[in-house]
This record gives C-alpha cells, structure tokens and sequence, in this order.
C-alpha cells in the first residue's frame, strides 16, 4: 500500500501528515509526501513543523521538499490533499478516472464537510502547528484503521 500527502509547499502540512501516518501503520507501507509548488524544493520541513512533530516524538527533520509529479498518480494507491486548491491542482493532474479515484480531500476521512481544509499554518504561529498537529492525528489514526480494515 503507498499513500503520498499532498499539500502546496510540502514543508508545513504534509510532511507532518506522513510523520504522523508513518507511526499509525506497518513498515511495509510506503507513506511520503509532496507539494503541488516546486519552490521549496529539496529544503527539510519549516523548523516549526519539525519542532511540533518532535513534541510529539515524531522525527520529521530529515525530510526533503519535492513537487508531485504525473508518475506519481500512477504510483500510488491513495492521495490525500490538504485544501481545496490542493486538490483542484492534484485532479488536473489525473489522466484517467483510476488516477482521479485515488485522490482525497484529507478531511474527508473526518466527515468535515464544512471545515474542508486543513488550515494553513505558514502565516501563523506555534499554535497554528499544534492545532494542525491535532486535525492530523485525528485524520491520520481514521485513514490508518481503514487501511489496515481493507488490506490485510
Ligand atoms: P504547506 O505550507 O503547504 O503546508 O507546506 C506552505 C508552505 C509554503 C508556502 C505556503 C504554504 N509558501 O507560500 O511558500
């Protein structure tokens, strides 16, 4: 099972969001992240995301930033978006209703249907990070159990 997150610049939401699923799943899954913007290509997470997850014991501060490419629609099993743009820009991507089928919006796995997005803690503050460390963990155990349900 391979599961990519996918938020815009791969340094804040999604790197947490595969710290965060690589502790809720067996080592035989492939979990990684990307961005739908190249222009923090090759840093390591914002040293704020890497501080939330180290709270949390979860060490993400080797991780490197990278764009989603095409290959990866083909690639992957599931992919889950952080916001709305996100996701527009990953479905535009989609070559065949396969690929489309495979691509989420994130909070969907909560059933948030009015908070659609996971908040972009970029512009904000600690507190900001732990708010989405949280959305994360909730999303991230739900999408865990139902991977494990499905495909074992
Ligand atoms: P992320 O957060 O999509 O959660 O990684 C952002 C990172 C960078 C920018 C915006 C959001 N940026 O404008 O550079």
């Amino acid at each position: 099972m391979k599961i990519l997150m996918v938020c815009l610049g791969n340094i804040c939401r999604s790197p947490l969001a595969e710290g965060i699923l690589k502790t809720k799943v067996p080592e035989n899954f492939f979990v990684d992240s990307a961005g739908t913007i190249s222009m923090h290509e090759g840093e390591h997470p914002d040293k704020r995301a890497i501080k939330t997850a180290a709270n949390h014991d979860i060490d993400i501060s080797k991780q490197r930033s990278r764009p989603i490419t095409k290959a990866d629609l083909e690639k992957f099993d599931k992919i889950y978006c952080m916001d709305i743009d996100v996701f527009e820009d990953v479905i535009s991507k989609a070559e065949n209703e396969e690929q489309r089928q495979k691509i989420s919006l994130f909070m969907e796995i909560l059933g948030d249907h009015e908070n659609a997005e996971v908040p972009d803690p970029y512009w904000g503050g600690m507190d900001d990070f732990e708010n989405v460390f949280q959305i994360l963990d909730k999303g991230c155990s739900k999408i865990a159990t139902q991977l494990l349900t499905h495909n074992s």
